[in-house]
């Protein structure tokens, strides 16, 4: 959730620093900083806020020749967002970058305190800087300090350290968080993920778990527990994918209106005639396997929701889901013959991370579904289905959603194909459905400006229920998520049966009901629930392909055949009435208070 870069070589630091970092700062934007060491000359840079502050203050300076170089986007784990809290953090002549949580960091700062040392910040990071310069005193080298430090921290965490006792050099160590190597000639960069080192960097190495060492010019030092280890690096594009907004006024709109488009990626050889086929998917892949279990967050966590109902419908095979927060700390009773799958759009969620961890300790199979290639998740897993949906940078997820919920509905498919438990004429009616879903998922003006006009009524209220049934009921949770991220007002999903078991209490004229009744699915008794809050005077916004009298707000649907059309269309709908919401209230739509983009912390 924070951003990670370095930078070791002749040219002009500070823009290599800041131009990745602005790669990364969807991640964490509460703080940024820089530090750099050119032979006796070290500069250090922060700033709080978006890093334009940082790019501001750093306008009149500029670096020269060889030198080492950190920088770091935060996202506020450990104390607030000001610049004594922002990285890098400094010792008495070290600078360190971290991402991640050092567990035992209040033990080692209280030790260190008593030894004498004065801590500026509220952070664990800080504690990893006092305690390399605290080894350095005992040790012969650099790099025996730099092993200690790591030897004595508890936690997951990605860091760079560099220090003026070694200013030739880039000490690194991956330990539970991203962080990989880029090499260009005798240029050595780090990042804590690919975009700010592409079109730099021409070579790449993934650092694993537990990997550490340090990098002069031109060389890289590798060691893990065993010691010093050889590896290989791979070609890294140099094709970079512009994330650029082109024309919209955030990305999170572009990601809405581009949903069409990247759904015909992630159907691309996978959705054939009469068939569902994944490459990635050895042939007894389903072997012995009775029932799944995914583990997922957020909205990755809603879209396995969905896709439960779809493979007991379809697949035929029982499937729970859990929050992967949850699970990890259940002690949950795991059997072989259950295929573990995470969803996941960064690959790094710590949670669901550790939760696939567990599964494997369990001799479990291991499949994850993620917009990431490389990412932590994928690497873990034993197969991977990579969703397509391309660099999503709106820290409110769109078009991940739609399209994990996409291959979960092929894998659901293919399940019930592989297992031999559906009809042929199942297989191809619900393809057939596949096919038109670009289609569901087009923005017209006509929408876009219904949905916008619509939006101004309801900028106040006591809150908002998105009610809906069966895979709805996921969908209703993850639009209220969606207005609650971007426009900060209460919003909940529920299951539209639910509400007479309680939170009908709340209904009154103030109470705004976004009501999910696609017509294929349920529609009679979505409606009667409808009915019952529209009798309490709650105001209801209707989204239907059926008019619905009572309702205050109707939003009128196309699809009505099949319930993922209907599905994908309507979740087109609540994505935009959450940004035009947010858009009215003069929100950030695309870095949201509080929020970043990859949670990799606990
Ligand atoms: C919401 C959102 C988050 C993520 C969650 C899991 O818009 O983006 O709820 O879905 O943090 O992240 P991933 O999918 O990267 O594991």
């Amino acid at each position: 959730m924070c951003g990670i870069v370095g930078y070791l070589g002749k040219n002009e630091k500070k823009e290599i620093l800041l131009d990745g970092l602005q790669e990364l700062e969807y991640r964490g934007y509460d703080s940024a900083g820089i530090a750099v060491i050119e032979g006796d000359k070290l500069n250090n840079f922060k700033a709080i806020g978006k890093l334009e502050n940082l790019r501001e203050k750093t306008k009149a300076y500029h670096t020269e020749g060889f030198g080492i170089s950190i920088g770091h986007t935060r996202w506020a784990t450990h104390g607030k967002p000001t610049e004594l809290n922002a990285h890098p953090h400094l010792g008495a002549y070290s600078y360190v970058v971290h991402n991640g949580i050092i567990e035992n960091y209040q033990e080692l700062k209280t030790e260190l305190q008593a030894d004498g040392v004065n801590f500026l910040s509220q952070t664990d990071t800080e504690t990893i800087v006092h305690l390399f310069e605290k080894e350095h005193k005992s040790s012969d080298s650099v790099f025996a300090a730099f092993e200690k430090t790591l030897s004595k921290l508890d936690g997951a965490y990605a860091t760079l350290l560099i220090t003026e006792a070694d200013p030739d050099t880039i000490y690194f160590a991956k330990h539970g968080s991203p962080m990989l190597v880029g090499f260009n000639g005798d240029d050595v960069y780090f990042a804590s993920s690919d975009t700010p080192i592409i079109g730099k960097a021409t070579e790449v190495y993934y650092l694993e778990d537990g990997e550490y060492g340090y990098a002069k010019e031109g060389v890289l030092k590798l060691f893990d527990a065993n010691g010093e280890k050889s590896f290989t690096k791979q070609a890294l594009t140099a094709d970079k994918v512009s994330a650029q907004k082109e024309g919209y006024r955030f990305f999170m709109e572009k990601e809405i209106y581009e949903q069409s488009s990247v759904m015909g990626d992630t159907m691309m050889g996978r959705v054939l005639d009469d068939t569902i086929n994944f490459e990635e998917l050895d042939k007894d892949f389903f072997e012995n396997i009775y029932a799944i279990k995914i583990c997922a967050c957020g909205t990755s966590y809603h879209s396995a929701l969905a896709s439960s109902y779809l493979f007991e419908r379809i697949g035929k095979m029982r499937c729970d889901v859990e929050i992967a927060s949850e699970f990890r700390y259940k002690e949950p009773f795991l059997t072989e013959k259950t295929l573990f799958i995470t969803i996941s759009q960064s690959g790094e969620t710590a949670d669901t991370l550790e939760a696939l961890k567990m599964a494997k300790r369990a001799g479990m199979r291991t499949l994850s579904i993620c917009n990431v290639d490389n990412s932590s998740i994928v690497r873990e897993s034993d197969a991977a289905i990579l969703t397509r949906a391309g660099i999503e940078k709106g820290v409110a997820s769109t078009k991940a959603f739609a399209t994990q919920s996409m291959v979960l509905w092929m894998l659901a498919l293919y399940v019930g194909q592989t297992k031999n438990t559906i009809s042929q004429e199942l297989i191809k009616n619900e393809i057939d459905a596949m096919i038109h879903t670009p289609k569901a998922l087009i923005v017209t003006d006509k929408l876009h400006e219904k949905v916008h006009r619509l939006s101004k009524r309801y900028l106040h209220g006591h809150g908002f229920f998105f009610i809906g049934r069966d895979i709805f009921f996921p969908l209703a949770l993850e639009g209220a998520l969606k207005l609650k991220e971007i426009s900060y007002m209460h919003a909940e999903g529920y299951p539209a049966g639910e509400m007479k078991h309680g939170p009908i209490a709340l209904a009154d004229s103030e109470l705004f009901t976004i009501a999910l009744m696609p017509k294929s699915m349920h529609y009679d008794k979505i409606k009667s629930n409808v009915e019952e809050l529209s009798a309490r005077d709650a105001t209801i916004c209707a989204i239907s392909p059926l008019p619905f009298d009572l309702a205050d707000d109707f939003i009128q649907t196309n699809y009505d055949s099949h319930p993922m059309l209907e599905y994908f269309e309507m979740m087109v709908v609540t994505q935009l009435l959450a940004l035009e919401i947010s858009v009215r209230l003069g929100n950030d739509v695309d870095m949201p208070r509080n929020l970043a983009k990859s949670v990799t912390v606990e």
